[in-house]
């Protein structure tokens, strides 16, 4: 049997994986893939975090690949309870065919993958969101055609996004130039780890980054569980708004992509996230598509 596998970051594919994986997400958008590789089978999904966007595409693309999802509040289970992640694992991984699991930290999710026998998929830690930035590929290969030779800014908090976006920088090889406020950059060792295999700039100055890009990608300045944070984040982060001005020193040809939930005002204006760069929307719909790929290939027999 072959081993079992799991997606809890970028790197657990490799580039000719990633690129595979677009392809059939390509496949399924536009209607020309009509196997269900998941019938019968069922996703649990275990959320310690709130989600309007991987709860409902994750269960939607279930349910269109022939399978189920069920919805697994974490303070529902008995994991909110305290049981054991490594307990949880084995029970879960004798009921059901995969899990995608939304919580805090990463290491409960490695846990969740060492101990159970099923594809674990990571749907946001507070370390990283590799299945946002996978649809966030696929927006940028529809959009710009490739992401090679393109230059891509991040503009804000050091976060699980910047993380994930650090991690695919470094899979596909395009250069990446963060721009984050002091205090507030990406994991070390994750910069460290694609700083070496890819051109990184890591700056405290928006317009470094910007300047010339092909995308101008954001995100809010307090995630979850730091909503206690947000009014120091707002005064670390004032200056790093996307705004028109930002843009404006983009290629002309930029796009702008926030994984959403938006803060218009905050990390972004109204008039850009509204504008004819924004591809949030395309970027929101993506999710359902390469999640679907990522489903059937780890799930299923793509
Ligand atoms: N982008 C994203 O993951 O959205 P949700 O928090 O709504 O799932
Ligand atoms: N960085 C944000 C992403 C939300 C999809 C958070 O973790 O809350």
């Amino acid at each position: 049997m072959a081993p079992v596998r799991h997606f809890l970051a970028i790197p657990d594919l490799s580039r000719e994986e990633i690129v595979a994986l677009l392809d059939l997400a390509t496949r399924m958008k536009r209607g020309e893939y009509v196997e269900k590789p998941l019938a019968g089978k069922t996703l649990g999904m275990i959320f310690a975090k709130s989600s309007t966007r991987t709860r409902v595409s994750f269960e939607v693309g279930a349910y269109q690949l022939g399978g189920h999802a069920l919805f697994l509040s974490a303070r529902d289970i008995q994991l909110g309870r305290g049981e054991p992640i490594r307990d949880t694992a084995r029970v879960l991984s004798r009921y059901l065919d995969g899990i995608m699991i939304r919580t805090f930290d990463h290491a409960d999710v490695e846990e969740l993958a060492r101990y159970g026998s099923i594809p674990v998929i990571n749907g946001l830690t507070d370390l990283l969101h590799p299945c946002q930035v996978l649809a966030d590929l696929l927006t940028i290969r529809e959009t710009a055609g490739s992401w090679d030779g393109k230059a891509i800014a991040w503009i804000g908090d050091g976060n699980n996004m910047a993380n994930s976006w650090l991690n695919a920088a470094g899979a596909l090889g395009f250069e990446l130039r963060l721009a984050c406020p002091a205090g507030y950059q990406p994991d070390r060792k994750i910069v460290e780890r694609n700083g070496a295999l890819t051109r990184v700039l890591l700056t405290t100055d928006p317009e470094e980054a910007a300047r010339g890009a092909h995308v101008i990608n954001t995100d809010v300045w307090a995630s979850m569980g730091q909503e206690e944070e947000q009014e120091e984040r707002a005064r670390a982060f004032r200056g790093f708004m996307v705004d028109a001005k930002l843009m404006g020193m983009a290629d002309p040809r930029a796009v702008f992509l926030h994984c959403l939930p938006a803060h218009r005002g905050e990390e972004v204006s109204e008039d850009v996230i509204e504008g004819p760069q924004s591809r949030v929307w395309e970027q929101a719909e993506n999710r359902l598509h390469v999640q679907k790929a990522l489903m059937a290939t780890l799930m299923g027999a793509a």
